[in-house]
């Protein structure tokens, strides 16, 4: 499956999530995350996030392996998000903030 990892938090762009054929995105207060059993491996979404936050499991940056089961597991509790709408308001401030797990609200 691919994974949305730290950087989606406090910025959540959601364009990722127009372009997914299987609709599998879900939405939190300030991060997006994709549910691993919908999750077709299409690729389509990686390159859409202006914060360069997806990634395939295969290919997981260091550090980001916590997101693998983050994931899965907030992803059966929020709601799906399908279609996009405006990035958090400080966005572009939180972009490339390295370590926000902290931050990630439920
Ligand atoms: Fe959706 Fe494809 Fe991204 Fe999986 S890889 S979340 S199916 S767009
Ligand atoms: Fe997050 Fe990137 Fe989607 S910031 S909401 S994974 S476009």
């Amino acid at each position: 499956a691919f994974i949305v990892t730290d950087n989606c938090i406090r910025c959540k762009y959601t364009d990722c999530v127009e372009v997914c054929p299987v609709d599998c995105f879900y939405e939190g207060p300030n991060f997006l995350a994709i549910n691993p059993d919908e999750c077709i491996d299409c690729a389509l979404c990686e390159p859409e996030c202006p914060a360069g936050a997806i990634f395939s499991e295969d290919e997981l940056p260091e550090g980001q392996e916590v997101f693998v089961e983050l994931n899965q597991e907030l992803s059966l509790i929020w709601p799906n998000i399908t279609e996009q709408k405006d990035a958090l308001p400080d966005a572009a401030q939180w972009d490339g903030v390295e370590d926000k797990l902290e931050y990630l609200e439920r």
